[in-house]
């Protein structure tokens, strides 16, 4: 087993006494709540105060952890990048995740991630990823055109709320390029045990107390356990070109595949990854170009001007010509990471900043705040693709733009989530044109994945 290989090394310390940390800036907040409704409530201007009063390394206390923060590029750096191997991703994810998702790549640290990652790498290679693009390709140019014959007979265009019409798309897309099934039935029963699961691991209450959220999302992964082990054996010999058939070949270094309960916790950890990531990021930039009418002029002008008939797919090479929708997407994911806060556990004592922080802290870097760091990005609500650039990125430090991670643990869906928002946009500007009404004010929560409370009304009208 894998797992026998682990070298992950033993926290030196568990600094439970606020006493360890006492020489650090920073306060604790409510008792037992300590900060936890002020960052629910403004996570965005929490942040932005403790930084002014502490400074970029100052301690804290919520969601029932005391923790140390390290704002900015180089606590990004620090953490992400990992130099010296300080810090677990398991132990910081494993509060959230654990219950759901166990034993996905980000609950594995050092040697042990290190050999899974390379054994699911194969899953993204060139070939595979060509297959997942076909089924993107058309799973999307469908759907486009089903809202549009919604509106049909409505007036000028289709009125909709995007955020759930993008997040069942972005299921059945799940269900077609990363488990190889149709959208019938079966998919339902899994995408509504996988919502769960989704829902669960930021439920508030964090026991499966019957009736509650994470006991909805313990069954739910009952339901997916099954599904999988089903199905494992079958894509072990079958040539299915998904996913979850990837998977079932793959071997490891030492030449074994990965067993039944590797693959389902790999599995069903991916599709928690890609999920609300992608309807977020997705969701994020669609609003972003409804309200600059200009820009959904230039990145059409880009899409038309590859040549590609009317209509038509988008060919996966034709995917890295799309300059202009990279810049636009990587843009709204700096107004919105969708993973806007980052946590891991120190397995040994550091320095960082002048501050010795003992081994057992829970440390936690911040892409939202570092994204609006105006010192980095003048004037940082303004949307403006031309941030990235070729000559603008050269200028920035490597870690002030941290949405998809860094170093070990970085994202290891960034090319599919690329893929896929290039794909979607593609289809959805060549036909349509967005908007939002003149007088729509947003309302994001930025907590724990950013998402428009109101549903993000949004029309499209053909072109
Ligand atoms: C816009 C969409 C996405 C964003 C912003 C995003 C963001 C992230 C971030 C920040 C991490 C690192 C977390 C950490 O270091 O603790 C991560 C890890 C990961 N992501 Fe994504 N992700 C996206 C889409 C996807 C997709 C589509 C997939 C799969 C197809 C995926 C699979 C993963 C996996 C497997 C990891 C764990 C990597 C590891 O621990 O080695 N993500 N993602």
């Amino acid at each position: 087993m894998l797992s026998a290989t682990s070298t992950s090394p033993a926290i030196t310390r568990t600094p439970g006494q606020r006493h360890a940390l006492a020489h650090i800036p920073g306060e604790d907040g409510w008792p037992v709540i300590g900060n936890t409704l002020k960052l629910l409530r403004d996570p965005i201007g929490t942040v932005e105060t403790f930084h002014a009063r502490y400074g970029p390394v100052y301690r804290s206390r919520a969601f029932g952890y005391r923790s140390v923060s390290l704002l900015g590029p180089e606590g990004n750096e620090l953490v992400l990048f990992d130099r010296e191997k300080n810090f677990s991703s398991a132990a910081g994810w494993g509060p959230v995740l654990d219950q759901v998702f166990p034993r996905g790549l980000m609950l594995m640290d050092f040697e042990e991630h290190r050999l899974h990652r390379k054994a699911l790498g194969v899953a993204f290679k060139t070939g595979p990823m060509k297959s997942y693009h076909d089924a993107l390709n058309d799973g999307i140019s469908r759907r486009i055109a089903e809202w549009h014959l919604e509106g049909e007979g409505q007036g000028a265009g289709v009125e909709f709320a995007f955020y759930p019409h993008i997040k069942q798309l972005t299921l059945d897309l799940a269900a077609t390029s990363f488990l190889g099934i149709g959208l019938g039935e079966g998919a339902r029963d899994v995408n509504r045990a996988f919502v769960d699961m989704v829902a669960a691991a930021v439920g508030v209450v964090r026991k499966p107390v019957p009736g509650t959220q994470m006991w909805r999302g313990v069954n739910g992964r009952k339901v997916i356990s099954a599904f999988f082990a089903d199905e494992i054996p079958k894509r072990r010999t079958g040539n299915g070109a998904d996913l979850l058939s990837e998977l079932c070949r793959t071997t490891k270094e030492d030449g074994t595949l990965l067993t039944v309960q590797e693959i389902i916790d790999h599995m069903s950890f991916l599709m928690m990854a890609a999920h609300d990531t992608l309807t977020s990021s997705v969701s994020s930039l669609v609003y972003h170009l409804a309200v600059h009418p200009e820009w959904q002029d230039k990145l059409r002008q880009e899409m038309l001007a590859l040549g590609v008939v009317a209509g038509a797919n988008l060919p996966y090479e034709r995917l890295g010509d799309l300059e202009l929708i990279e810049m636009a997407f990587k843009e709204s994911m700096r107004i919105n990471p969708p993973v806007p806060a980052i946590p891991r556990r120190a397995v040994r004592d550091f320095q960082f900043k002048g501050f010795d922080i003992p081994g057992g802290t829970g440390v936690g870097i911040n892409p939202l705040f570092t994204h609006r760091m105006p010192s980095i990005w003048p004037e940082p609500d303004k949307f403006d693709p031309l941030r990235f650039t070729d000559d603008a990125v050269r200028g920035r430090h490597r870690y002030a733009w941290v949405p998809f991670g860094g170093g070990a643990h970085m994202c290891l869906g960034l090319h599919f989530a690329y893929m896929q928002a290039k794909t979607f946009f593609f289809h959805l500007l060549t036909t349509s044109r967005v908007s939002v009404a003149p007088d729509y004010a947003p309302r994001w929560q930025m907590w724990p994945i950013p998402k428009p409370t109101d549903g993000l009304p949004i029309r499209i009208e053909r072109i």
